[in-house]
């Protein structure tokens, strides 16, 4: 067995390929006991700290309720109620709910802060997502990708539209390197992962195998994927005014019903860690509509709701990979599978 006991969770790569696998056994494994309703409570008496320095829906949701099912109490701190990053350093507050919490989880845009906390606080530390990595969502999207196909996950090929820079770009592109996975990033070049991360997935995949692209050509990226993926093109906390060129750069990469077509393959899945932009029923979604005439973004209301997508399956898989991190990490030995 795998023993994760203590670890942190702050990218992809602080887990080996086999570390990786283990948390997905586990999470299908908890699943299927929330399931059948033999649960057993692991984490009784644990205390867990969530800081969200951004909104969040999902990943708050998921760690509250994933302790709850394993008897952990959680506390939720934001920036307004709470001294983090205005009167008091990632340091300290490190050191403090060190003391008192088993384990923090944090959200907010930089990847140095979450490390700072790691660094500090003694105890495990989970990123929730930062402006580099989404890692926890990396766990439910194969974790999907496995409970939608028969493939062994070393043949599965997806590939991802969109904004490559940003955390969900990174983390699909190192996920697959590391997991030895077919994995494909299409984009304008000016929107390809930094120079390091793709440097870092090439490296990975000569000893896991992968297949790493990067392309522009739509067709040539899609073809024989088993998964489509997109993401926002504008994420949390940049400013209003790049909707324009994103919106210039990436519209011939929406997720629509051609580009599922042009995959060859009629059981392709759609993936999307959500919120998504496809129908702009939102107060956000009608300014842009306002000011670019647009309908849909990143992914077309058709395919949004076609049987391809498999959207709720991932979000709901975020309940069950965030509680196997916490079950792996804290439960002690034989916590994990
Ligand atoms: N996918 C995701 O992280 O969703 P939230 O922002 O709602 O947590
Ligand atoms: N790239 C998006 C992901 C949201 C879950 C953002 O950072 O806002």
């Amino acid at each position: 067995a795998t023993d994760l006991t203590g670890r942190h969770f702050l990218k992809e790569l602080d887990f080996t390929a086999e570390e990786f696998r283990s948390l997905l056994d586990l999470a299908a494994e908890l699943k299927a006991a929330k399931r059948a309703g033999t649960e057993e409570r692991r984490l009784r008496g644990r205390n867990i700290a969530l800081i969200f320095e951004k909104s969040s829906t999902r990943t708050r949701c998921a760690f509250e309720v994933a302790a709850a099912d394993q008897g952990a109490s959680t506390t939720y701190l934001d920036p307004a109620g709470s001294h983090i990053g205005k009167k008091e350093s990632a340091r300290d507050t490190a050191r403090v709910l060190g003391r008192m919490f088993d384990a923090i989880e944090f959200r907010g845009d930089a990847q140095a802060t979450v490390e700072e906390l790691a660094a500090h606080a003694g105890v495990p530390v989970y990123n929730g997502l930062t402006d580099d990595w989404h890692p926890t969502q990396m766990l439910a999207d194969v974790l999907t990708m496995t409970e939608h196909t028969d493939k062994p996950l070393e043949t599965i090929a997806f590939a991802y539209l969109g904004d490559g820079r940003y955390n969900m770009g990174n983390s699909y592109l190192v996920t697959g390197a590391l997991l030895g996975m077919d994995v494909r990033i299409v984009a304008p070049r000016s929107y390809w992962p930094a120079d390091g991360v793709v440097a870092r997935a090439r490296e990975l995949a000569e000893t896991s195998g992968a297949r790493v692209t990067l392309t522009e050509d739509i067709a040539e990226g899609v073809r024989g994927a088993d998964f489509v993926a997109t993401d926002v093109w504008v994420s949390m906390g940049e400013p209003q005014e790049v909707w324009d060129e994103r919106i210039g750069a990436l519209a011939p990469y929406a997720v629509t019903m051609d580009v599922l077509r042009a995959t060859g393959n009629p059981d392709v899945r759609f993936l999307h860690c959500l919120p998504a932009f496809h129908d702009l029923g939102t107060a956000v979604g009608r300014e842009i509509h306002e000011r670019h005439g647009l309908t849909e973004l990143e992914v077309s209301d058709e395919v949004f709701e076609s049987e391809h997508s498999v959207v709720f399956d991932e979000a709901e898989n975020r309940l069950h990979t965030i509680k196997a991190v916490m079950v792996a990490t804290l439960a002690g030995p034989g916590g994990a599978a």
